[in-house]
């Protein structure tokens, strides 16, 4: 699991590039996200590399982990950002990015952030309705602006992935249904505030087959033709994100190659630039969970557990889609135990790993959850009273606090008695 990871042992510790977690632990306190730098950094090289062929424009999905350092350090690579709210957006600038170099998107904007979109100068908002449209039209027309958008399709195509994330099919709140193509190009051609500059996708996200992508971007090619036809020909094509990453080592990600050989040739004739989003693929195993084993215990089933400080507050993904995540010790034991790894959240649902093989770490010691860098502490709650965990950037023998862990003030900030 640790191949192609910034994450090794080192005489029997855990390593994040050439800082020591145990040490991260010490200093900061745990449950802690600790994030590679260098990691993001070649992920994204590779990312680049694999569609060097291709004229495009690389969003990253701010989605995936929002702090501040992560956008930057991708920003300033010259990767743009794709963002899903006006919180986002305004992440994104703060982080440096401008916003010709960000993406609107979102399948129910208010006003208020379209607004703010428009006066941030974004490269194009997407559309997911004709009420949208309209209402696009209506603010940046008051605005005294014209609003460059993006025609967001839902191509009907089901890509094999969890339930809970795939957006590509009809049965599926995502995207302008093809039915109403023909009323929106008429309206395109009516309003005068509104100026169609691209065509985009997203049919899910860990997705390992490209013919998902091959099927739903033949969609999008016929409505390039037919949108070229009704007079609009598009600047942008945007395939949105999706590519997988590997968190189970008995399940591999699919090489990115795999998805450019098929995709480059498809989209290299169509004469517009291309744009990507991915997340998952340049963030998932950059990161992971550092988390305290409290207490060890088994039953009278013979079944154990190592309850640990982090749960489903800080990494809800096993919570909430049955993902995989590696639970590894931070100290190697040679010894294995078949448990369970639990956090301290009054729900059944709060585990890391159920009946897997871990290291025979006692009490006090440390455990990783692994692959945690992508919808992890970007989707940690309060609930429970849990304060949101503090994050550390790596970078070589260095470290840095990229985030302060909450404090009960924070609990409490907002409230008005
Ligand atoms: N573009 C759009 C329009 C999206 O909705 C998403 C993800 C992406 C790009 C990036 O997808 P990626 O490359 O990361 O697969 N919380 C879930 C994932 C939700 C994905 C939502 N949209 C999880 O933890 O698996």
């Amino acid at each position: 699991m640790l191949d192609r990871t910034p994450f090794h042992y080192d005489d029997g510790a855990l390593f994040c590039e050439g800082v020591a977690l145990e040490e991260l632990a010490e200093r900061w306190g745990t449950p802690l996200y600790v994030t590679s730098r260098h990691s993001i950094e070649d992920r994204y090289r590779e990312f680049e590399a694999a569609f060097a062929g291709l004229d495009h424009f690389t969003c990253y999905s701010v989605k995936a982990n929002f702090n501040l350092s992560v956008i930057r350090t991708l920003g300033d690579l010259g990767c743009g950002c794709d963002v899903n709210s006006a919180g986002e957006l305004f992440r994104a600038l703060k982080a440096g990015v401008p916003g010709n170099r960000i993406i609107f998107a979102g399948v129910g904007k208010r006003p208020d952030e379209i607004s703010y979109a428009l006066e941030n100068g974004v490269l194009m908002l997407k559309v997911e309705s004709l009420s949208e449209l309209r209402s696009i039209d209506r603010i940046a027309g008051d605005a005294g602006l014209t609003a460059p958008v993006a025609l967001r399709i839902n191509p009907n195509v089901t890509a094999e992935t969890h339930p809970y994330i795939t957006t590509g099919d009809s049965k599926e709140k995502f995207g302008i249904d093809e039915a109403e193509l023909p009323e929106v190009f008429t309206l395109l051609g009516e309003l005068r505030h509104v100026r169609l500059v691209g065509l985009d996708m997203h049919i899910g996200s860990q997705i390992f087959d490209p013919e998902f992508y091959v099927a739903a971007l033949t969609k999008l090619l016929d409505i390039h033709s037919y949108s070229k036809g009704r007079g609009f020909a598009v600047e942008y094509l945007d395939i949105g994100g999706g590519f997988p990453a590997t968190y189970d080592p008995m399940k591999p990600e699919t090489p990115l190659s795999s998805f450019a050989e098929k995709l480059v040739p498809m989209l290299k004739p169509a004469g517009a630039k291309v744009i990507f989003e991915p997340g998952r693929f340049l963030m998932a195993n950059a990161s992971v969970l550092l988390t305290r084993i409290l207490y060890r215990k088994r039953n009278h089933i013979g079944k154990e557990f190592f309850v640990v400080d982090a749960g489903l507050t800080e990494l809800i993904r096993p919570a909430l889609y049955q993902s995989h995540h590696e639970v590894i010790s931070v100290r190697r034991h040679d010894e294995t135990v078949v448990a369970d790894v639990v956090g301290p959240i009054c729900e059944s649902s709060d585990f890391f790993a159920r009946q897997r093989p871990i290291g025979d770490a006692p009490e006090g010691e440390l455990l990783a959850v692994m692959s945690a860098g992508a919808y992890g502490a970007v989707m940690s709650s309060n609930y429970n009273g849990r304060l949101r965990p503090a994050e550390v950037m790596v970078e070589g023998s260095e470290s840095r606090l990229i985030r302060r862990r909450e404090s009960f003030e924070q609990l409490i900030a907002n409230e008005v008695e």
